[in-house]
């Protein structure tokens, strides 16, 4: 009778919360966590972003004030996006020394010290009249190498405002090395690069060009970001930049390419970040507004499948409450 029950029961360490808790896989930490954060120049209120409900571009003291309370609750980092007064066809405010993002990195590290990383997005698409990435030819194509002098002065700028990071975005070829040559030859050699190494052309990024301000005025990205259908290429792309000296790698969107996270968790020896995208943040938020899931439990469960997958560090606009829940 006995001989018909089986002897391996997985249930067995499923039985209570302690069981659960004990035998867990992966766990969340606030200090994997990074919040990514809009600070818009010359605004005095912050202003709400429509298709990111909780989510605002500030001003330079809401962004102080914001930061310090992700800080408080734990998150282990900020990743700053400007959006600058006035935009142009080289994305001039972008290395301004008293540009919104320089000036956004001054406030934060003197209020916040050491106590989180700040990084900077390093891109020209919130700074250019024509939302793109780069520099555009009278053709209108992405300048590939006109463009990385570009990335590189701002690198610059950003390392000169005092950044801790600088994550590079912009999908364009050799920009993990021109901006490590420039960011050298301005004297800092610590200054580590955070590389958007693998990054999709994705219909996910919708909310965020309303955050940022960044939807291309013609075209679209599809020259530069990668094609959602290729895996392999990815690993291509991340091999390449870590060759070209980035000393962390990322994937983006997040949920969407855990594949890809694997695959790159297990290529390579560098900590490896993945960004749950606006996209991502806006479905859920819209389905736990209709009242259709769980809006903690969808949070929790996406991002425990990204860290699963293989992230050493998250990039979520959930940061700071899931790190003051953890
Ligand atoms: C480019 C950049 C984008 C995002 C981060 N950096 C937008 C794009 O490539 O169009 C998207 C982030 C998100 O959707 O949350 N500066």
């Amino acid at each position: 009778m006995s001989a018909q029950f089986p002897v391996a029961r997985p249930r067995r360490l499923r039985r209570t919360p302690a069981l659960r808790r004990l035998t867990a896989e992966t766990r969340l930490s606030a200090a994997d966590l990074v919040l990514p954060m809009f600070v818009k120049e010359g605004i005095t209120e912050a202003q709400p972003i429509a298709s990111m409900p909780g989510v605002v571009q500030h001003t330079r003291d809401s962004l102080r004030k914001a930061a310090h309370e992700a800080v408080e609750a734990g998150v282990g980092g900020l990743i700053l996006f400007g959006i600058p007064a006035v935009k142009d066809a080289v994305g001039s405010g972008a290395d301004d020394p008293d540009g919104i993002v320089q000036s956004a990195v001054r406030d934060l590290k003197s209020d916040l010290g050491d106590a989180a990383v700040v990084i900077t997005d390093l891109c020209l698409d919130e700074f250019t009249d024509h939302g793109h990435c780069g520099i555009v030819t009278a053709a209108g194509e992405i300048d590939n190498d006109a463009t990385l002098e570009r990335y590189a002065s701002v690198a610059a700028a950003q390392a000169a405002a005092g950044v801790d990071v600088v994550a590079p975005s912009g999908m364009m070829d050799g920009q993990v090395a021109a901006i490590r040559a420039a960011l050298d030859g301005a004297g800092h050699h610590e200054l580590p690069i955070l590389a958007y190494s693998v990054k999709y052309a994705s219909a996910f990024y919708g909310p965020f060009r309303d955050a940022a301000e960044c939807a291309p005025v013609f075209g679209d990205r599809a020259t530069h970001q990668q094609d959602p259908a290729n895996a392999a290429e990815s690993l291509r792309e991340v091999l390449l930049d870590v060759a070209e000296g980035a000393d962390m790698v990322m994937v983006k969107p997040a949920g969407p390419y855990l594949d890809v996270l694997r695959q790159v968790r297990d290529a390579v020896d560098v900590p490896v970040a993945a960004y749950q995208v606006s996209g991502e943040y806006a479905m859920i938020e819209a389905a736990a507004r209709n009242g259709w899931l769980d809006r903690e439990r969808a949070i929790d469960e996406s991002l425990v499948a990204i860290r699963r997958a293989g992230a050493d560090v998250i990039l979520t606009y959930w940061a700071a409450e899931v790190a003051a829940r953890l």
